[in-house]
């Protein structure tokens, strides 16, 4: 028996026609995915936009994307307090499935029923500012941060500890076999555990953010490490940032963020950092570190370091943290809150 369905969508974006394009096609990409259809079961889509985006066609970028289909497109009247940019879609299906609605970027806060739970990936270089922000978002979103970084920094130190070298991937697989790293929370900080032991506070070490990058180029410890970064988003609305969050981890995330910064103010901010906490580093070390450790974690076989094509870049050079936290809150609410 074949039922019909109508599955609405909404995305935002600026008024632009890349912008435009992009998040028409993501939105009806995204909606044919989440109810498994394809052009045969569709029977038509029906699309409006707010009469502040009119750069370009959300309909024509739709059918330009390949989509063969009957198509109608209209423009919505400007209402008090409706939401700006906002490209609505219908799309109307022969299925048997119940319909998932899909609600994308700020357009989320029209049907906060229907996406209680969602992703945010945070990707970007070490020293970009990404845990800072990402513990304010979070906070401030009330859902939970996942510093992946957390993860590699644990198995880094194990090898380190073991004497073996975490850039020698035989060895390393050898060494880590038996080591089960877990995540906890006390009091909303994240605690990380090797084998039961709390390695938190071992793991912020210059030698631990060495190891950490050879150890997370292994394939072995990249699977390992999956399964938990994504039974942790799977279960809750989060933050998780990253190098392969977007691309590799949560390529579905809602909301994808690339966050940069040349390498002269993130190895200026990595060392005030270092130095606030007591350690006995020069600006030039760690500096050489962070271009090493850009090179390792962008040039490993096994996901890189890489914007996810869908990922919002932020370049953070002449922004506060705070900045940037309330462009993604923005991004993902329709406002700050
Ligand atoms: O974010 P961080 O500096 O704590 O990360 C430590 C190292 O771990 C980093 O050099 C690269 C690696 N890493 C990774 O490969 N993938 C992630 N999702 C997070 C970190």
């Amino acid at each position: 028996m074949n039922g019909i369905i109508s599955i609405r969508g909404a995305v935002t974006a600026d008024n632009s026609i890349s912008a435009i394009s992009n998040a028409a096609v993501k939105l009806v990409d995204r909606i044919y995915f989440k109810n498994n259809l394809t052009d045969g079961n569709v029977i038509n889509i029906v699309v409006s936009v707010t009469d502040d985006l009119t750069a370009f066609s959300a309909a024509r970028a739709i059918r330009e994307s390949g989509h063969n289909v009957p198509l109608m497109s209209c423009e919505e009247p400007n209402t008090d307090g409706a939401l700006k940019g906002c490209i609505r879609v219908m799309v109307t299906a022969v299925s048997d499935l119940a319909a998932h609605h899909v609600y994308l970027n700020g357009a989320r806060v029209l049907r906060k029923d229907l996406t209680s739970s969602y992703s945010i990936a945070l990707d970007g270089p070490s020293g970009a500012g990404k845990s800072t922000v990402a513990k304010d978002v979070a906070s401030r979103l009330k859902i939970t941060y996942l510093d992946t970084g957390a993860l590699y920094r644990a198995l880094g130190l194990t090898c380190l500890k073991n004497g073996t070298d975490p850039s020698d991937a035989a060895a390393a697989e050898k060494c880590l076999a038996d080591a089960v790293v877990a995540i906890g929370y006390t009091d909303g900080v994240q605690r990380v555990t090797v084998n039961g032991a709390d390695v938190t506070a071992e793991i912020r070490t210059p030698e631990v953010s060495m190891a950490a990058s050879a150890v997370s180029a292994v394939p072995y410890v990249r699977k390992k490490l999956l399964g938990i970064q994504r039974d942790i988003a799977s279960e809750n609305s989060v933050i998780l940032d990253g190098r392969d969050i977007g691309t590799v981890v949560l390529p579905n995330a809602e909301f994808k963020f690339y966050l940069t910064a040349s390498a002269e103010i993130r190895a200026k901010r990595r060392f005030d950092e270092l130095l606030s906490k007591g350690q006995n580093v020069t600006y030039d070390s760690v500096f050489n570190d962070v271009i090493t450790r850009d090179r390792n974690d962008s040039t490993r076989s096994v996901a890189p370091l890489k914007r996810a094509y869908d990922a919002v870049e932020i370049n953070s050079d002449d922004m506060t943290a705070k900045q940037v936290a309330d462009l993604i809150i923005h991004t993902v609410c329709g406002d700050v809150q």
